[in-house]
């Protein structure tokens, strides 16, 4: 069914690149990480807005496949400050009915990151009153390149024939199977490139691109976001009567 153009529904989905938090300290005259330190804090702000903008659903990109090529100092900065980010925040989460879960590749993710990683996915299992997606060693390529991968050792076992694979089955193998596809994908600080985010399932996305830097972006920006996207009439490829 057509949505109704009149439909002020706000988005059930929302992806969020969260972009800016390197220059945003620059500008301050303080290193890259105290800038991702400011945005981690805007994580929790945004989460916690959630609930009252009626987003079940919030996916955020934390570091992509293509961030190792940073400095060592940046890079081993991001680990330590996830780490923190999910023994410091797990409670709350919990406590708040956030149901938490990674996406990307946690094969080159440290042992001690990535046992924190699935603890917190456990811990929250049962809640379900929001859906926090974080991607850590995300990139969108390299997740329908292990997508194939599977599906291509599915065929060679013999579970699977070529005929089976279609966009359906594909969507089974990728890391975000369990989730619907994003309706909204916000980017933050002014650059308008979608970064290898959420490739296949932001085929039919709408894209919000906002000057502020990440950790400037407020619950209050985020609430006005979000008001332009219900006054927008989505036709997923068909023609509306
Ligand atoms: C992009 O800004 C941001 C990142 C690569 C890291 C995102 C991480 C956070 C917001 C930290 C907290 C996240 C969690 C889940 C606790 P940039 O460094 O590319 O900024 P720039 O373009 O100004 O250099």
């Amino acid at each position: 069914m057509p949505k109704d153009a009149n439909d002020k529904t706000g988005p059930n989905h929302v992806a969020i690149i969260m972009d800016g938090n390197g220059r945003w300290a620059t500008q301050r005259g303080r290193p890259r990480l105290f800038g991702h330190h400011a945005g981690a804090r805007r994580v929790r702000e945004i989460v916690r807005a959630c609930p009252d903008e009626g987003v079940k659903y919030l996916t955020i990109f934390a570091f992509s496949t293509e961030n190792w090529k940073r400095t060592q100092t940046e890079v081993a900065g991001l680990m330590a400050l996830f780490r923190r980010y999910i023994e410091r925040e797990a409670k709350a989460l919990f406590d708040e009915g956030v149901r938490v879960r990674f996406i990307g590749d946690r094969m080159k993710l440290d042992d001690k990151l990535v046992s924190l990683m699935d603890n917190l996915e456990l811990y929250t299992s049962g809640n379900d009153k929001v859906h926090l997606t974080i991607a850590l060693n995300y990139g969108g390529r390299d997740e329908v390149t292990r997508a194939a991968q599977r599906l291509a050792f599915e065929v060679e076992k013999g579970t699977l024939t070529h005929k089976d694979v279609d966009a359906e089955t594909l969507s089974k193998f990728l890391d975000t199977h369990v989730l619907p596809d994003p309706d909204l994908v916000i980017r933050t600080s002014g650059e308008a490139r979608i970064s290898n985010f959420l490739l296949w399932q932001s085929a039919y996305a709408e894209y919000e691109f906002v000057d502020t830097l990440w950790p400037d972006f407020s619950a209050a920006e985020f609430a006005s976001v979000l008001s332009n996207y219900g006054g927008r009439e989505r036709r997923f490829g068909a023609v509306l009567a």
